[in-house]
């Protein structure tokens, strides 16, 4: 048994669906830790776990850096999503017709010792809001390839998302197939 300590169900629920395939039961968690200002994701995940007196427990850091707004909203994503929401998003891209963007999901996990793994997927901002599954910037961000939005087909998001790819390597590595 493993635990992920977060307090986002979303989040949990995606953990749990993927770790479940690999045979591998997942529980959430719900202790506090400081989630530090920092440059990079993987930073704040290694801060954040130091400060974790458990064992077997991961947790996750995730954002959305869009490429021509330099990887904005980036580290920031909480913050903008909360204060601002995805419209703020969608309006800094008016007019903008390079919409790239990646969706990077940062783990660490602490077993022995602290392992860091990162999942990534590529994609673009959508011009509007679309769809009502997921969570978060989900109703704008389209993976690379295919039309919809991930709130608008949320099987896609579970076959392609960043944290699909970042829970499938911590269960190789749980499973000791990496
Ligand atoms: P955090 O990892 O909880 O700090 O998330 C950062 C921000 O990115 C939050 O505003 C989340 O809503 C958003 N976010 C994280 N993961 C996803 C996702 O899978 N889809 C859409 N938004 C996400």
């Amino acid at each position: 048994m493993i635990y992920f300590i977060t307090s986002n169900e979303n989040k949990f629920k995606e953990a749990k669906e993927i770790f479940a395939e690999y045979g591998i039961e997942v529980e959430q968690k719900k202790v506090p830790y400081p989630e530090i200002q920092a440059d990079t994701l993987e930073e704040v995940v290694e801060e954040g776990l130091k400060s974790i007196d458990e064992e077997n427990v991961f947790i996750e850091d995730a954002g959305l850096f869009v490429d021509s707004l330099g990887g904005f909203p980036g580290v920031y994503s909480r913050y903008v999503e909360d204060t601002l929401g995805n419209g703020a998003v969608l309006k800094l891209l008016k007019d903008v017709k390079e919409r790239g963007a990646v969706f990077k999901s940062v783990v660490g996990y602490k077993g022995n010792g602290i392992k860091i793994f990162t999942g990534k997927v590529e994609g673009d901002i959508a011009e509007s809001e679309k769809g009502t599954a997921g969570f978060g910037y989900d109703p704008i961000f389209v993976p690379k390839g295919f039309n919809n939005t991930f709130a608008e087909d949320f099987n896609l998001k579970m076959r392609l998302s960043h944290r699909k790819q970042v829970m499938e390597k911590l269960a190789k590595h749980l499973s000791g197939k990496d």
